[in-house]
């Protein structure tokens, strides 16, 4: 890795724990950002945030009675969206009690196709059966996961062979030197995050994952950094002491975090050899 962090996922479920309400109310009620086909585009924050979903739930293609593990689900947005067109049985997984909580707690109509669960779990350590899934997906949580292999081990063991993969995930491109290898690790450090430089490629291969797919989106989802930076702001002057103080830095680093140019985003299609 080219970054570097020593948190716990013990310290990233405490920091979404804080920032779960201020990343739901930025991203229009998702915790990942938007996808947007151009510039003319002019869907707003909810409709772009739902289409990054859609874009993963295409590549997972899920058939009815399926069923698909959400790694790092966040609060049940994407899995809602999933359950409400697909037949399938999700488990979601997150080291945030609060965001599992808030899943668990989504009215699930009887009506809906799918169904969904979650749990307390840490990925590094996923306690689930072997071969017990049919397709997994993963938004903006590995990046959080300091030991990356770890995750996509258990991934791999967890599905059939065949299962799908899908990752939506930020990447840094090449090597940074001083200043910026010094502002980027303090960012890290902040976000709680270790960022991969290759795409996941070897990383996939190693856990007997094999990649069908890597398209760069990063300038689609670009739109959204802005709306997370105003939104650590506004959180920010709604709070006081620490936590202002806490909001405030994610807005300064993350304005620095989200312009960087080497800084890609893209969604990734694998399957479980
Ligand atoms: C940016 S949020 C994305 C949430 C969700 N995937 C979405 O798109 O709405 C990052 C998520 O990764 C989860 N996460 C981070 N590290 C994790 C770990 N080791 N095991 C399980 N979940 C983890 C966090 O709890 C959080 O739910």
């Amino acid at each position: 890795m080219l970054t570097q962090h020593s948190h716990t996922s013990g310290d990233v479920g405490a920091f979404y724990n804080r920032h779960t309400d201020v990343y739901d109310d930025a991203l229009g009620g998702n915790i990942h950002v938007g996808y947007w086909d151009d510039e003319a585009d002019g869907s707003s924050m909810q409709v772009a945030t739902d289409r990054l979903t859609d874009l993963v739930t295409e590549r997972l293609a899920p058939a009815e009675g399926q069923h698909l593990l959400d790694v790092g689900c966040g609060h049940g947005s994407t899995a809602a969206r999933i359950i409400a067109h697909h037949a399938v049985r999700i488990t979601g997984v997150s080291v945030s009690d609060y965001q599992v909580e808030l899943a668990n707690r989504r009215p699930q109509p009887a009506e809906l196709p799918g169904r969904a669960t979650f749990q307390w779990a840490d990925a590094t350590q996923l306690p689930l059966p072997d071969q017990s899934f049919d397709g997994a997906y993963a938004i903006e949580s590995l990046m959080h996961m300091k030991d990356k292999a770890a995750a996509l081990g258990h991934i791999a063991r967890v599905l059939r062979p065949g299962g799908r993969l899908v990752i939506a995930e930020h990447s840094l491109e090449g090597e940074l030197a001083p200043p910026d290898a010094d502002r980027m690790a303090e960012a890290c450090r902040f976000f709680m995050v270790s960022l991969s430089p290759d795409r996941y490629g070897t990383l996939l291969r190693e856990a007997g994952l094999e990649v069908v797919d890597y398209t760069d989106t990063t300038e689609n989802v670009r739109r959204s950094y802005d709306s997370m930076t105003d939104g650590w702001r506004k959180a920010a002057h709604d709070l006081d002491g620490q936590e202002a103080r806490e909001m405030e830095t994610a807005a300064e680093l993350g304005a620095w975090f989200f312009a960087f140019p080497q800084l890609r985003y893209g969604l990734l299609t694998a399957m479980r050899t």
